[in-house]
């Protein structure tokens, strides 16, 4: 989560240790999009096709997609020449000297993904999965975090998505964030005519939503303890809490 600027850095990360690192975050490239269809099946029973993602990735200011890789089957690459995608959420914050780091390469298997797309002050978070092995290690609440920073920095106030009444694992995921069921779309899912839970986030810029989301995000960094590379480099964004407004479902 990006913090909100308060005048010093009291909740800024430590710098992610290298020697921990198992999964790199990057922004999605087009390049990427055919490493994700085999993951995409496993977690969707209606996947989307690759041109889909294609065509989401061509409206890069409305639309924010992150994949995550597995670093540790490969040998690291720390020659930012081969790196296949600009990692995410370089602000500038760590002591320059740092040692670099490994970034993730194409061959690196794909362990999740997630995107929204944005508009004014809200986002919709179009999709997330994480491959099977590697669920139940707070690689979903990474992704979601990602995304979630990405669009505060783009000045979005409320996050909503549609989820499957039966997907429990994921209504949990979001409850934890501060998610929760403001309508249903009937027979919203074309494959078995399920219906979608309509969840939406609580306004960013109500200052105890917004002191969760920074509690949650600390917890979740101390939890993976440096594995995931990329994500812990966001730090504080001055000025960017979004003026409050009505809940757009009311
Ligand atoms: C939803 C999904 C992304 C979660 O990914 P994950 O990496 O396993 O989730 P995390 O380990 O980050 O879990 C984060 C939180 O989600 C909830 N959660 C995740 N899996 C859960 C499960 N099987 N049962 C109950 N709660 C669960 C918990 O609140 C958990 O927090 P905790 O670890 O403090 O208990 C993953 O299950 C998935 O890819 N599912 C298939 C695709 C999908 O359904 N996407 C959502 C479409 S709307």
């Amino acid at each position: 989560m990006t913090i909100p600027h308060d005048g010093h850095h009291a909740h800024l990360p430590e710098a992610p240790r290298v020697d921990a690192a198992r999964y790199r975050l990057d922004r999605m490239l087009v390049g990427d999009v055919t490493d994700i269809a085999d993951v995409e099946r496993r977690c969707f029973t209606n996947p989307w096709p690759a041109s889909a993602y294609r065509r989401e990735l061509q409206h890069g200011d409305q639309n924010y997609y992150v994949i995550l890789r597995d670093i540790t089957t490969s040998a690291p690459n720390t020659d930012s020449s081969q790196a296949q995608s600009p990692s995410i959420g370089r602000r500038g914050l760590l002591p320059i000297g740092l040692p670099r780091r490994p970034r993730a390469i194409a061959k690196d298997p794909v362990v999740g993904f997630a995107g929204m797309w944005n508009a004014f002050d809200e986002a919709h978070l179009t999709t997330i999965g994480i491959d099977i092995p590697y669920r139940g290690r707070g690689l979903g609440e990474a992704l979601l975090v990602a995304v979630f920073d990405e669009a505060v920095r783009r000045g979005v106030n409320w996050v909503t998505l549609e989820v499957r009444v039966s997907n429990e694992p994921a209504q949990a995921l979001y409850r934890k964030w501060g998610f929760s069921v403001q309508g249903v779309r009937k027979r919203y899912y074309s494959d078995n005519g399920e219906d979608a839970f309509i969840m939406w986030s609580r306004a960013v810029s109500d200052v105890d939503y917004y002191a969760e989301l920074v509690g949650h995000r600390a917890a979740l960094l101390d939890r993976l303890n440096g594995a995931v590379l990329g994500l812990d480099e966001i730090g504080p964004e001055p000025g960017l809490v979004p003026p409050a407004g009505k809940p757009p479902w009311e």
